[in-house]
């Protein structure tokens, strides 16, 4: 059996750096991996293939930024010319970005059936990018595999239970499987030269890096946190940095790090304020309270017992979130076990 892997962007190479290592384990199974360029800086895309120990892609389409219409359209393209070649029996989608939903309708036009992994998420704000991409690629796939209860649900308000199966978030298989390893290194993966109390920050959706007032509004809750702000710049913000907000003295900019420095920032941090989709999860799964600096998310299981406060960009919110006491309850087992890309490989392999 022969899989196409279509990724691009940083959160889809720590997911597939799960689903791969078991794909690749499984006899009689075949998986041919597709870099669409999405990102393409060092610490934005090859320290992840690195580090995480991800074969090198069999093609990098090197489409790299521009419009959503350009690098949809330029990655449809390139995708479907490796499909031709490839003829795989599944395509294999992770997420919400255009490299997503590219992948996917490449294939669905060339009737290959399409799998897609984080399917069934909804913010219902389709002003975000990744919502419409999700929606579509959800639409178009033959296989659902659903990271939690509410993306079922979600699945099934849409009609389209028939295709969707509980896999549990291939990003707690990461979380897991890579925690060991930063836990063992001691201070292998500490970042150097950051004080030993810090709050971890991450900002690059559109929502904030688009509207400058949001941009300000949060930093302005950063420069208010009495304590360092950690935050590793991505590159869509670090050029509106520049120009729209002047760093307050407590905010310490750092260059994007690998998977296993950006765990360890997480553990030891004392809260997390971010607009990821990943890391708001990574900080449950670690125990770190995080504080939500969207209108909403699609990761309502992490809701509970304030272990995430989505504020929106409203300074006070924020800061009073900042202030609020640390969740004394346990996380719940709501994203799997662990073994979804298992469960993944599994149900690929019953379909050949
Ligand atoms: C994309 C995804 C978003 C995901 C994020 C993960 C879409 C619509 N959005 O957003 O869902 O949360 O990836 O990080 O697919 N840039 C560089 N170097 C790089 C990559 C990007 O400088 O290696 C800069 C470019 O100026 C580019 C901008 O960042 O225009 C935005 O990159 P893009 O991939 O279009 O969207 P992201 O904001 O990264
Ligand atoms: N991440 C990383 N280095 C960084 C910032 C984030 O390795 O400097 C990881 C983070 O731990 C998580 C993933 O990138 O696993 C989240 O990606 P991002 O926030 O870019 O996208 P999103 O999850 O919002 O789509």
């Amino acid at each position: 059996m022969k899989i196409v892997s279509v990724v691009g962007a940083r959160p889809q190479f720590i997911k597939a750096a799960a689903v791969s290592r078991v794909l690749r384990a499984k006899p009689g199974l075949q998986e041919i991996l597709v870099h669409t360029g999405q990102h393409y800086d060092e610490n934005m895309s090859d320290i992840f293939f690195r580090q995480l120990d991800i074969p090198q892609p069999d093609y990098n389409l090197e489409v790299g930024s521009g419009s959503h219409a350009y690098q949809t359209g330029m990655m449809l393209k390139g995708i479907e010319d490796v499909l031709l070649k490839e003829k795989p029996d599944h395509t294999l989608v992770y997420g919400d970005t255009n490299s997503t939903v590219a992948g996917a309708l490449a294939a669905t036009k060339l009737h290959i059936p399409v799998a897609h992994v984080e399917a069934g998420l909804r913010s219902f704000n389709r002003l975000m990018p990744e919502e419409i991409n999700r929606i579509v690629t959800d639409r178009i796939s033959d296989i659902l595999f659903a990271p939690t209860l509410t993306a079922i649900n979600n699945l099934k308000n849409e009609g389209l239970e028939k295709n969707t199966v509980f896999s549990g978030d291939v990003m707690y298989d990461s979380v897991l499987f890579y925690r060991e390893m930063v836990v063992s290194g001691g201070k292998k993966y500490m970042t150097a030269g950051l004080p030993a109390s810090y709050f971890l920050a991450t900002i690059h959706r559109a929502e904030n890096t688009d509207n400058p007032e949001n941009l300000r509004n949060i930093f302005l809750a950063f420069s208010q946190i009495g304590q360092a702000v950690v935050l590793p710049v991505h590159p869509r913000t670090a050029r509106l940095l520049k120009t729209e907000v002047s760093i307050p003295a407590n905010v310490i900019i750092i260059d994007p790090v690998g998977y296993l420095e950006m765990l360890w920032l997480t553990m030891n941090a004392e809260k997390v304020l971010t607009d990821s989709g990943g890391l708001q999860k990574e900080a449950y799964f670690l125990g770190r309270q995080c504080i939500t600096v969207r209108t909403e998310t699609e990761w309502v299981e992490t809701l509970h017992d304030n272990w995430n406060i989505v504020t929106g960009q409203d300074p006070d919110k924020i800061l009073e979130a900042v202030r609020s006491a640390k969740p004394q309850a346990s996380q719940r087992q709501d994203f799997g076990t662990g073994s979804s890309a298992g469960i993944i490989a599994e149900t690929l392999l019953r379909l050949r």
